[in-house]
């Protein structure tokens, strides 16, 4: 395939609406200062852990990207027939833009807008689908969507186009009942904010045997166990922190009657921590919690949805790699 010639591309609308260090500051340091620490998982995406994730996708031991991909290829033009093709594709956390990128021919959207919180990184994603797709209007916004999806309009052409938001990768899996419902219910108000027939498509990691699900957060070549460490490095240099990534250990497990993967760090022996210029001991044995996944069942899931104000249902299921693919609307 030919190139356009420079000259000849549009510039992609970007903005960065990241708040200020102050907010990342003071939340990071309530959460390691408190008696249970915990550094919430939207942390994990500096440079670097934004490619630690894309690895852990290839990962044998981690399904859910490659079962939501095969959902797409097998099922791929019923899904854009329940959802509807032109419309304006609305990426919540696009990472490297590529899931986005291969539903292009299926959906044939009429614009493209890219949120992530990790700015160099998608706009790096977002000048290289330019190239390849000239004509497409583009948009990215850095953001912290977990915050709020106040968009700025200007940002989100074309108006008149209803709008697809595409939640894929079992991403919902970061907030636990209460928050995702409460965070999907603001997908629903924002669903036909400016256009009727606007819908959520949404992948949902599913509960599954519990051997196969920690495996998937802690495999055998490590990947997971460095994106979960890089966490500390980003610290250091956000905070800044004096964090050694040689005294901590991964730790994953399955909670069955929380239905969640959780993901902590463990000190190896006794240390001292200084936190923006304070000193925070942390004994053996202790861990800070960095992340939660929840896994649903397909019920579970569809009451979710429609507690939060979107019953009009299809779903998709990869019965292999046990993942779900929801389309859902508000009445
Ligand atoms: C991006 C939140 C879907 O929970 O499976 C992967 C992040 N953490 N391995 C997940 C993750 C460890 C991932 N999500």
């Amino acid at each position: 395939m030919d190139s356009p010639s420079p000259d000849r591309l549009q510039p992609f609308r970007f903005a960065d609406l990241r708040r200020g260090g102050d907010d990342a500051t003071a939340e990071l340091l309530a959460g390691l200062r408190a008696a249970r620490a915990a550094i919430p998982p939207k942390y994990f995406y500096d440079e670097l852990g934004s490619r630690l994730f894309a690895a852990i996708c290839c990962l044998p031991e981690y399904p859910l990207t490659r079962s939501e991909a095969r959902l797409f290829d097998g099922r791929g033009g019923e899904i854009a027939d329940a959802a509807g093709r032109g419309r304006l594709l609305i990426d919540l956390g696009a990472g490297d833009c590529g899931k986005a990128e291969r539903l292009f021919p299926l959906l044939a959207p009429a614009g493209y807008v890219a949120l992530d919180i990790s700015a160099d990184f998608l706009r790096e994603a977002l000048g290289r689908l330019r190239q390849r797709f000239p004509e497409l209007p583009l948009a990215g916004i850095a953001l912290d969507f977990t915050r709020g999806l106040d968009l700025p309009e200007e940002l989100l052409g074309p108006a008149e186009a209803p709008r697809l938001w595409f939640y894929p990768g079992s991403s919902i899996g970061n907030f636990a009942p209460e928050a995702a419902r409460a965070f999907l219910a603001r997908i629903a108000r924002a669903c036909c904010a400016t256009a009727p027939g606007g819908a959520l498509l949404i992948g949902v990691d599913l509960v599954k045997d519990k051997a196969a699900l920690e495996a998937a957060y802690d495999d055998a070549l490590g990947v997971t166990a460095a994106f979960n460490l890089n966490v500390l490095n980003h610290l250091n240099r956000l905070l800044p922190a004096d964090f050694d990534v040689a005294d901590w250990r991964h730790v994953a497990f399955f909670d069955p009657a929380a239905s969640r993967i959780e993901m902590h760090l463990e000190a190896r022996r006794a240390v001292a921590v200084k936190l923006a210029g304070q000193v925070r001991r942390f004994a053996a044995g202790e861990r800070i919690h960095t992340e939660d996944s929840y896994k649903w069942t397909p019920e579970g899931f569809a009451a979710l949805l429609a507690e939060a104000g979107l019953p009009k249902q299809r779903r998709w299921l990869d019965e292999e790699g046990g993942f779900a693919l929801f389309l859902a609307g508000p009445r």
